[in-house]
């Protein structure tokens, strides 16, 4: 997977091709489409027919209907932020990989017995931060974490450090490569 999971809203389809221009040019090839908009399926499909150098997956997906609408769209992987039982049977049922939210050992308990042992972290500062991801990986040495909501460039690095971290997700990706783009544009 990659190191780096921007959060992307679109709210037209039109910007779609921004945005994921502007990604790659920051050395980012990989996009988590959310399901906030109406049209993120559609992005979706866009993404994946237009830039098939990007691994493209879908997010905020917390129910089947917008699972199967991902997985149709072509999305790579399937991110909630919360876990979805419901979801995670499709995801496994088609191979793909699926990250759900878990931050409890309860959660973490039931991401296992769904097979997962890649979970996401939301919101990651406000619950626990780094602090409360090496306290979980005590009694889940064999579970990695992808800290997403609250990251930025003031603490990206410490979660970096942490082996059990495999990957970073969060929107300020977004925010920095478009504005380098911009930069770039002047
Ligand atoms: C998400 O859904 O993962 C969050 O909205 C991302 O949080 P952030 O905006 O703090 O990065």
């Amino acid at each position: 997977m990659e190191k780096f999971i921007p959060v992307v809203v679109i709210k037209e389809l039109s910007e779609t091709d921004t945005i994921l221009t502007a990604l790659k040019g920051a050395g980012i090839h990989c996009a988590e489409i959310t399901f906030r908009t109406a049209c993120a399926a559609e992005a979706i499909a866009y993404a994946v027919k237009n830039h098939p150098d990007m691994e493209v997956g879908a997010g905020t997906v917390i129910n089947a209907a917008q699972c199967e609408a991902a997985l149709a769209a072509g999305a790579k992987f399937i991110v909630s932020p919360g876990l979805s039982v419901a979801v995670a049977e499709i995801c496994n049922e088609r191979n793909i990989p699926y990250y759900p939210g878990c931050v409890t050992p309860t959660e973490i308990m039931q991401a296992l017995e769904l097979g997962i042992t890649t979970v996401k972290f939301f919101p990651a500062n406000i619950y626990g931060g780094l602090k409360a991801l090496k306290a979980l990986s005590g009694p889940f040495p064999q579970v990695k974490f992808i800290p997403t909501g609250g990251v930025d460039r003031g603490n990206i690095d410490e979660f970096l450090a942490f082996d059990k971290v495999a990957a970073i997700g969060g929107s300020f990706f977004v925010k920095e490569a478009l504005e380098a783009m911009a930069k770039k544009g002047e």
